[in-house]
This record gives structure tokens, sequence and C-alpha cells, in this order.
């Protein structure tokens, strides 16, 4: 079984620990390899995932043993999704932004303020449609075990914005979804889409302008330490399936099976109960650390608003209408 270092934030200590995994399986135990790009301590997907292995190690001890793999350090975006199907890892948390190659169904969570907050989002996730969607790969061989949340998104640049008119001309980093290219191009600014774990180097040597991401991924990347500020934009919502193979799930005995899945079940439930609790915190983190933040009046707010807006319409088909109609009253 794996060491459990916990790591206990002072701030989160009443609302949810933090865990460093040691990868030090036992001989004979099934080794089943978690790979994920984010870090830190406070990060909800470094929490969460920890969190997995932690109860994994510990009610299949000597039968299963999970490697957390945080940081790109196994598979960056680029290559995770084509390594699980090969079988060089069995459970990721990619954001649902990166699965165009494999259906675009899940581009209605990139969709512009189609979610007001996080409990939007979760109120979609949590319905019939949002649920329907987390299967909507089965034929490529993936299985989404949950919905793990991470956060609205904020956009941060090289320059102040605070109306979509400062955006224009700058070029944005961007995850690899075409809603998120349209709704950049929708600015009058430049898409760029790159991986995760280029983003810090691409915006300190000024190769893209800006970027948006969530106050957990903008504060342990320290994305605010290259950037003049972050706006409070609540754009988008950013989050992830928490997914495994088929095949992978299909090779376990059933009363392991059934162990495993409660525990991503109740793991996943208890990372979305505190998920607004390590956003704040790491919100705070990045004042802390002397980073700006600039928030917005109703008036700017309703100029992204309506600069972004028509992104839906261009994607109607794609995603299908009574998908984001379903999103959209959530
Ligand atoms: C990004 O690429 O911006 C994020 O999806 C990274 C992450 O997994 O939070």
């Amino acid at each position: 079984m794996k060491k459990i270092f916990p790591i206990v934030s002072a701030i989160a200590m009443t609302v949810f620990t933090h865990t460093a995994i040691a990868n030090d399986c036992d001989k004979g135990e099934r080794v089943v390899k978690l790979s994920h790009v984010t870090g830190g301590t406070t990060h909800p997907k470094v929490v969460a995932s920890n969190n997995f292995a932690a109860r994994v190690n510990k009610e299949l001890n000597g039968i299963m043993c999970v490697e957390v793999y945080p940081n790109s350090t196994l598979f960056g975006d680029s290559k995770e999704l084509e390594a699980l199907l090969l079988g060089d890892v069995q459970l990721l948390a990619p954001s649902l932004s990166k699965f165009g190659s494999y259906t675009k169904k899940l581009g209605v969570f990139d969709l512009p303020f189609i979610f007001k907050d996080m409990d939007a989002g979760m109120r979609f996730t949590n319905s019939k449609v949002g649920k329907d969607l987390l299967n909507s790969m089965d034929k490529v061989g993936f299985v989404g075990l949950g919905y793990w949340m991470s956060g609205m998104k904020y956009f941060s640049a090289n320059k102040p914005l605070l109306v979509p008119s400062d955006a224009k001309g700058l070029k944005f980093r961007v995850q690899t979804s075409d809603v998120a290219k349209a709704m950049i191009a929708a600015m009058g600014a430049s898409p760029q889409p790159m991986a995760f774990a280029e983003v810090y180097g691409a915006l300190q040597t000024k190769v893209v302008d800006g970027q948006e991401n969530t106050w957990s991924n903008i504060y342990t990347k320290k994305f605010f330490e290259v950037q003049d500020g972050v706006t409070e934009t609540n754009h988008q919502m950013l989050a992830y399936l928490f997914m495994t193979s088929k095949e992978f799930l299909d090779s376990l005995k059933p009363d392991v099976r059934a162990k495993f899945l409660k525990i991503a079940d109740e793991v996943t439930q208890e990372a979305n109960n505190s998920v607004k609790a390590a956003e704040a915190e790491n919100r705070a983190n990045i004042l802390k650390a002397g980073g700006k933040i600039r928030t917005l009046n109703n008036e700017q707010r309703k100029a992204w608003i309506d600069a972004m807006k028509p992104v839906w319409k261009q994607f109607e088909d794609e995603i299908g209408k009574d998908v984001i109609e379903a999103a959209a009253k959530s």
C-alpha cells in the first residue's frame, strides 16, 4: 500500500485535506496509473486525485494500488487520451474542453456564459442530459466515472481587460476546443491552442498575451506572475471528466469493480462539495502573492456577454439544440 502524507492548509482544514502521494505499490498489487496536468497542493484536481488514490489504496489494499502522476509528468494534454486507449494509463481527469476529436457534444460546457455559476453547472451535470453526456464516448472505449468541477474561468492578459474591445488584436492561449477558438475570435483576438504545461512559458516569453482559467490554475501555475492582471469575467466553467477505459473496467473482478466505482462516486461528490472553498482559497492566494484582480460592473459584464453570445448559434448543430437548451435552463 502506498504511503500518504497529509498536508493540511490552514484555510481549508475544515473543508478538505490536501494529500501528496508517494508512488510505492507493493508486489502483487495491480498498479493503476492516474495521470493529470495540474499541480500545487490546493488545486481541486490534485486534491480529488490524491483522495481517490488514498481511498483505493486503503480499501483495496493488497489488490489494487493507484499511483498519481500530476503536472503532466506521465502524459500531457496531447498524448493522454491515446495513452488511455493503449492501456498505458488507466485513469485521467481531462478538462471537458479537450475531447473535440472524440465528441462535439461536450462543447456545450465551453459555450460562453451558459452557466451563471458552478451551482448551475452542477445542476446540469446532475440532470439526465448531463449524465447521458458522461457516456457520450462509450463507442470510443472511454468510460466517464464522474464530473469533477474545477471553477469558473477568468481572462488574464498583459494589459488591463475591462471590456472585450480591450482584447482586440491580442493572442490568447486556449485549450483544443473549437468553441473556445470561436469565442476568442468573437472578441477580435486570436486563439492559440496549446498544451497546459506550456502556458506559463508562453505567457512569460510573450508568445501569447493572455489566457483564460480558474483561480486554482492561475494560482498554482503562477500565471498571475507573468500577466498584468486577471479580470473576473466568469465567462465559462471548467470541469473535468474523471474517466477510465472500458477495457480496464471490464478487466476488474465484479466485487473489485463495485468497490472501485463506489469510491469513484464518493470521491467525486466530496470533490464537488469542496471545490468552491478551494477556488476561494486560491483567489485569496493570488491576492496575497501580489496578483491583481479586476472586477466588472454590470455594463462591462453585458459587453462581454453581447460579444460572445453569438458563438452559441455557431455550434447549435454539432452540440444539439436540446443539449444547449438543457444546459442554459440549469
Ligand atoms: C487547461 O488546459 O487550461 C486546463 O484544462 C488544465 C486543467 O486540467 O485544469
